[in-house]
């Protein structure tokens, strides 16, 4: 009897220890689950690396020192700014946690020299870096899965229970601080386990937490009936698996988190022990889950490719502004314009985002009109549109909150430090980006909207230098008589449609007509306004015409392209395009829509080719002086009619 009990014993304590030992045991669980790289390059490499390792550092001495197990870090000096967010799963130790940082580097480093954005998915740890911010993003293209191979004794039982602990961490763990939960559940009948793990970065809401969770809940019901399954993307991770991979003491009970909000299925739940009855309940609750839930967030993932449902703007508190522009400080000063200054600005979440203080006059029904404005506004969503994300009214000031790009605008690529960076094919996207864009300002969204003041610094970049147009829409904000008007339309005479700069005749014809001057700035390289040398006095829209007429349109072509880079058909064709788009009456302007078939079109019609020639007086010289009173700019306008009235 004794040597047998003494037996038991040994094999029981080994059994433990064996156990202990696995959890325990220094492991940072470096199973890489996914990884990717942007195809794109960092533009300076030198300023990129310094920023990327000066995210990392921070990030490491984060991690390294401060023992956290969430850290973002930033570093945007320079052309090539990075963002940086590193996560461990909560249940590692702090050693486990800064040795899976450490091979994440190592990895994450091997992407292609330069490229500007990556991120490395690990069991154990989370690595991502952007050139711009990224810390509130959910869910992206690219969420899946990854499935063990073997499967679990038992399918039917193991499945519905896992099912269960699942959608238990999928509504549970947003509404834990952290948004961290681990949970070990008994599989009835089996005596095996359920561990199972869910994660949100903390930098994104908890109604993000739930949507990108309910998204991996969805992703990892391909996995069962396997015994381990795993759900990533950018803003959470989900695992389980019928082994181990945490200390029993890292789980969390969270029968509370489930039973607030959808009461009645959790209570039900709570209630019933094991057995048949439970799996059956689980199946109805599941029924009815899907039923309830599945269409609209199948719905809310869509948000990506710019389909959302509608909502109001965001209201921002003042306070929350001040402090990420550090009080609207000149060094955060993006820009300045017409409507008012821009500033980059960071949010307590790590957001960065683009501040602008509207300039506005003093009228009493101001209010009512710029709430409905920016609602309208703030729900026209286009892959080529900059999105409105909320605006802030405090006492007089009107502020508006834009996602922010990094690149900025297209003139600094034209014209700026950027100047010749831009390749054809660019060229030629940003050409038909922007072309897109307009055409669903004008026609698909359902109210028309006119910008009114399309130019090279009003079309942003995004990191894949696709055009962004800003700022459409801040016309229908301002009051038809604000002075402020006449400045901007002197400000920018070298892009505003003759009908409208003398007669005030507006329609979507005049966005047409400044589309055209971009275009043609964007094949020459050269600003519509600026007199140059080589120009023979002539402003650029006069030589565009000039040279088209005497078939030497070529040479209007940015000398920086080299000529084996582009097509001089198609070339030709971008060209007739802009002539199109500025001719002389706005009946005979392409619309925009007409302008993205044209573009995208092998074969240019030959009975739209352009006939009219605006015939562009000197006169009509784009006034610098900005504070031009509107007294001024309606006698430049009465020299420019007769010039009109002469052809
Ligand atoms: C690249 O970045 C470095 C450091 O930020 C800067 O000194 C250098 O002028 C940049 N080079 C170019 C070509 O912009
Ligand atoms: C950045 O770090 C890498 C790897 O540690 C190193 O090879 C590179 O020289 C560093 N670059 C800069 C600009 O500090
Ligand atoms: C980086 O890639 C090379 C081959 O492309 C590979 O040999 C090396 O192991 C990789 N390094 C890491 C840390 O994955
Ligand atoms: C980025 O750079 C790598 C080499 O470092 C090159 O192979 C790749 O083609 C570049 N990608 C782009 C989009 O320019
Ligand atoms: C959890 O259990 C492990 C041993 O399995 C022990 O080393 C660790 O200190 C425990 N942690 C907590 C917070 O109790």
């Amino acid at each position: 009897m004794r040597p047998q009990l003494n037996l038991l014993v040994t094999l029981i304590t080994l059994f433990y220890s064996w156990n202990n030992f696995r959890v325990t045991q220094a492991d940072p669980q470096t199973r890489l689950i996914n990884k990717g790289c942007s195809q794109y390059n960092a533009t300076n490499l030198s300023n990129f690396y310094q920023n990327l390792n000066a995210t990392f550092s921070d990030l490491k001495s984060q991690v390294g020192n401060e023992n956290k197990h969430f850290a973002t870090a930033q570093s945007a000096k320079g052309a090539n700014p990075v963002y940086a967010l590193f996560q461990c799963r909560n249940y590692l130790s702090n050693s486990d946690c800064a040795a899976c940082f450490t091979v994440a580097v190592a990895q994450i480093r091997n992407c292609s020299a330069g490229s500007n954005g990556a991120r490395v998915i690990y069991d154990g740890c989370f690595l991502r870096y952007e050139s711009n911010g990224f810390f509130d993003q959910t869910t992206l293209p690219g969420n899946s899965m990854i499935c063990g191979t073997q499967t679990a004794n038992g399918a039917a039982a193991f499945t519905a229970a896992a099912q269960q602990v699942l959608m238990n961490l999928q509504t549970a763990t947003p509404k834990i601080t952290g948004f961290f939960a681990a949970t070990k559940t008994p599989v009835s009948g089996t005596g095996n386990a359920i561990y199972a793990i869910a994660q949100c970065a903390e930098s994104v809401t908890q109604s993000g937490c739930l949507d990108c969770l309910t998204v991996g809940f969805n992703n990892i019901q391909s996995c069962f009936p396997n015994t381990d399954g795993r759900a990533f993307d950018a803003g959470c991770f989900m695992r389980y698996s019928e082994t181990s991979f945490f200390a029993d003491n890292q789980t969390i009970d969270i029968t509370p988190f489930l039973k607030q909000g959808s009461s009645k299925k959790g209570a039900i739940i709570g209630g019933i022990v094991g057995g048949v009855a439970l799996i059956v309940i689980i199946l109805i609750a599941l029924f009815v889950w899907l039923r309830l839930y599945k269409k609209p967030k199948r719905h809310h993932r869509g948000d990506i490719l710019g389909a959302t449902e509608l909502k109001g703007p965001l209201t921002y508190r003042y306070n929350d502004l001040k402090s990420a522009t550090k009080n609207f400080n000149e060094e955060n000063k993006l820009g300045e314009g017409g409507f008012g200054d821009v500033y980059k600005g960071t949010l307590k979440n790590g957001k960065v985002v683009a501040v602008k203080k509207l300039i506005l006059g003093h009228s009493g029904k101001m209010d009512e009109q710029f709430e409905s404005e920016v609602k309208l506004i703030s729900n026209v969503h286009h892959r080529n549109l900059v999105r409105l994300l909320g605006c802030c009214s405090k006492g007089q000031e009107r502020i508006l909150v834009y996602e922010y790009m990094a690149n900025n605008s297209l003139d600094r690529f034209l014209f700026g430090e950027k100047k010749g960076s831009l390749n054809w094919i660019q060229r030629y996207d940003i050409i038909l980006g922007t072309a897109r864009g307009l055409a669903y300002l004008h026609e698909d969204f359902h109210v028309c909207i006119i910008h009114r003041d399309i130019k090279t610094n009003n079309i942003l970049l995004d990191d894949d230098l696709q055009p962004k147009i800003a700022d459409f829409g801040l016309a229908r904000l301002l009051p038809e008589d604000q002075s402020h008007l006449s400045t901007r339309f002197a400000g920018t005479l070298g892009y505003t449609a003759p009908e409208y700069a003398i007669h005030g005749q507006l329609s979507v014809k005049a966005d047409t007509y400044s589309f055209g001057v971009v275009v043609l700035e964007i094949v020459s390289g050269q600003k519509s306004s600026e007199l140059r040398d080589d120009a023979d006095g002539e402003f650029l829209l006069q030589k565009a015409w000039k040279l088209y007429e005497e078939e030497r349109h070529l040479e209007l072509v940015d000398k920086t392209l080299n000529t084996s880079d582009y097509d001089a058909q198609e070339v030709k064709k971008v060209i007739e395009i802009a002539l199109l788009c500025t001719q002389a009456t706005a009946a005979t302007r392409p619309t925009m829509s007409e302008v993205v078939v044209l573009l995208k079109s092998k074969n240019f019609v030959e009975h739209m080719k352009p006939t009219m020639p605006v015939f562009v007086n000197s006169n009509l010289r784009p006034r610098t002086d900005t504070s031009t009173s509107t007294a001024s700019s309606k006698s430049n306008a009465t020299v420019s009619t007769s010039v009109l009235s002469a052809r």
